[in-house]
């Protein structure tokens, strides 16, 4: 079939906060010409439209509706990147409602060709159960949260290690005991754990999965 026809590649990312899921999307973005989609911006986009009118992230309604209207917000805006947006995040992310308002975006970004390397919670599991790539990425939560402090740090957001692991170890709990698309690897996900891992080398060994995953395909 010439390259054009082809079924569009989606490449899904999961795993939990701060393992390196965006580092690596956009990596594999790059490496293999295909667009990325940070889906936790969407959620972000949502929380934070949310906060900056007062609403309350735990109202489902009111949830939904913010999630119906984050078209203005700019996903790459640093003001998403914050750990009260982070928090709010998972809050609504918890959301039925919420998640169904933000699936056909999700769905659609996939679908255009060429493809797209998406990451995220649920992507293996319920936004592209059908990607022919799927990467679970695990990491101690200590690992996560020193990564987290050092990106922090070179924002120029001082914070105290504990914190940060306490952040993480919430937020951690919120996301996978929710019932709506709670955050686990997807049967047919390869697993990379990463703590002991470098950038690069989770990048080669995300690139000879899908390798093999592809021409086995
Ligand atoms: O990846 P992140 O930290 O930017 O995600 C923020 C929150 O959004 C996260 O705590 C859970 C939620 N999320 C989700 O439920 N499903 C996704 N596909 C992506 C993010």
């Amino acid at each position: 079939m010439p390259r054009g026809e082809r079924a569009p590649l989606v490449i899904a990312i999961d795993g939990p906060a701060a393992v390196g899921k965006g580092t690596l999307a956009r990596r594999l973005a790059d490496h293999y010409d295909l667009r990325h989609l940070d889906t936790g911006a969407l959620y972000r986009a949502t929380a934070i439209r949310l906060l900056r009118v007062n609403g309350d992230p735990s109202q489902e309604a009111a949830a939904e509706a913010a999630a119906r209207n984050i078209g203005d917000v700019d996903l790459h805006d640093p003001a998403l990147r914050g750990e009260e947006v982070g928090q709010a995040a998972s809050v609504v992310a918890a959301h039925g409602a919420v998640r169904r308002a933000l699936l056909d975006y999700q769905r659609a970004f996939a679908a255009e060709p060429p493809g797209a390397v998406l990451d995220g919670r649920d992507i293996g599991t319920v936004v592209c159960p059908d990607a022919q790539v799927k990467i679970y990425l695990e990491a101690t939560p200590e690992v996560r949260a020193r990564r987290r402090l050092c990106e922090l740090r070179s924002r120029g957001v001082e914070s105290i290690e504990s914190r940060v692991l306490e952040e993480i170890i919430a937020r951690d709990a919120r996301d996978r005991r929710r019932s709506a698309a709670p955050l686990k690897p997807a049967a047919d996900a390869s697993r990379i754990d990463t703590s002991a891992l470098g950038p690069d080398e989770v990048f080669e060994r995300a690139v000879a999965t899908a390798d093999s995953r592809l021409s086995s395909s």
